[in-house]
């Protein structure tokens, strides 16, 4: 019965887990879990009470707009210039979006015909190689390596491209980027990025721009579009997932030239009917938040980043402390066969569970992710279960 397109892709690692976690629980383990991305803080008071006002008025209630309220178009405009210098027009630039993730799936469903490529990174967020599929393109993955501060290797690249035989018309389309990188959280480089715009346009690839962290552990958000060039290759992704803690509210966007804007468009108002009004509204007080925002919540990330960080010395892991985003990356000892190996052993024996880095492609077998996203006083009663098991000694 099942559709072609749904061979190779597996059920997501994280709903798995979560499945024998639950189990855990069942028998009253009480397991620790320190592995998912979902902000565990709530959003702004007045982002609450805006959806508590608006949805108690009579005339929101009706499909929305395809494009999204002008007012939330407004909002990100606002945000991209106050935040990222770059000047965006409401109208033409941007298309709110139900979360990033679904905009990286329109994307692929937009430009790929069967067979033709996109070049992902690994590792990587699992997502932009199983939209790939799902669109029917083939996932050709670039390695990213911590020598190589976890950039592109450009030559690398550029053999892998020259050396692909692709069947009739195929062509190479997308290069799907993440800086702040996940899971590695490496921040990005202007003279990088620019290598990458110029990458794309010898190659005449469209540059996908994955941009959810760049306010969390960083002070210095930086977009791609604000690089010279950008504007004819790049669409960038944003999301108000991890920055404003709204991840359940799905509210992303996806920002660019006004033609792909409306090419992207073509296909997804084939897929929804608009976003609740009230949730649009609300969204758009999110994106108008002061700087005190965005240091409140980085002074709880960094705390817990502190407490990670004594996790992982415990494990005998290596890591970069500078890292941006909402995880922590680190190198496993040489002893573990992989970061599966070392995830099962503490999620066993102490009941904490930390997310195998290959899960994120191959280059990450030999490393481990901590998700700072629960409170420091559960870290530490991790840390208290690891020391009291023995773990890695
Ligand atoms: C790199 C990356 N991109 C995109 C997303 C999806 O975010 P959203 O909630 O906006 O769909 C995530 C979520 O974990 C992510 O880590």
């Amino acid at each position: 019965m099942l559709a072609h397109r749904l061979e190779g892709i597996g059920e997501y690692y994280f709903s798995q887990k979560l499945r024998e976690i639950d189990g855990m629980n069942k028998e009253g383990r009480n397991v620790i879990n320190l592995g998912i991305g979902s902000p565990d803080l709530p959003p702004h008071p007045d982002v609450i009470r805006i959806l508590q006002e608006e949805s108690a008025k009579p005339n929101v209630h009706a499909y929305q707009g395809y494009k999204g309220s002008p007012v939330l178009r407004q909002a990100i405009a606002n945000w991209y210039s106050r935040w990222y210098g770059v000047s965006l027009d409401p109208d033409a630039h941007i298309l709110p979006l139900m979360g990033s993730k679904e905009g990286i799936m329109h994307i692929c469903m937009t430009y790929l015909n069967p067979g033709d490529v996109a070049l992902v990174p690994n590792p990587g967020y699992p997502t932009y190689r199983s939209a790939v599929k799902l669109a029917g393109g083939t996932v050709v993955e670039y390695h990213l390596r911590e020598q190589n501060h976890w950039f592109p290797d450009f030559e690398e690249m550029e053999a892998m491209l020259h050396a692909l035989s692709l069947p009739g018309e195929c062509r190479p389309k997308l290069l799907f980027v993440n800086y702040p990188h996940m899971p590695t959280g490496q921040l990005p480089e202007r003279g990088m990025l620019q290598t990458l715009i110029a990458f794309a346009e010898k190659h005449d690839l469209l540059l996908i721009h994955d941009n959810p962290y760049s306010f969390i552990l960083n002070d210095h958000p930086l977009s791609l579009l604000s690089l010279p060039g950008a504007m004819e290759r790049v669409l960038e992704l944003n999301s108000l997932s991890k920055s404003q803690n709204m991840a359940g509210w799905r509210i992303g966007m996806l920002c660019g030239h006004r033609q792909r804007i409306d090419e992207v468009l073509r296909f997804k108002s084939n897929m929804d009917s608009g976003m609740f009004l009230p949730v649009q509204l609300a969204a758009a007080r999110a994106l108008s938040l002061e700087g005190d925002w965005y240091a409140a919540l980085n002074a709880v990330y960094r705390i817990r980043r502190e407490k990670a960080f004594e996790i992982l010395d415990m494990l005998h892991c290596t890591y970069d402390n500078s890292q941006a985003g909402m995880f922590v990356w680190a190198a496993i000892p040489d002893r573990y066969e992989s970061g599966y190996a070392l995830s099962d052993e503490v999620l066993h024996g102490s009941h904490v569970f930390i997310t195998p880095g290959g899960i994120f492609g191959d280059a990450g077998n030999r490393f481990i992710r901590i998700s700072l996203c629960s409170p420091s006083e559960k870290m530490e009663e991790a840390i208290r279960r690891i020391r009291q098991a023995g773990i890695a000694h």
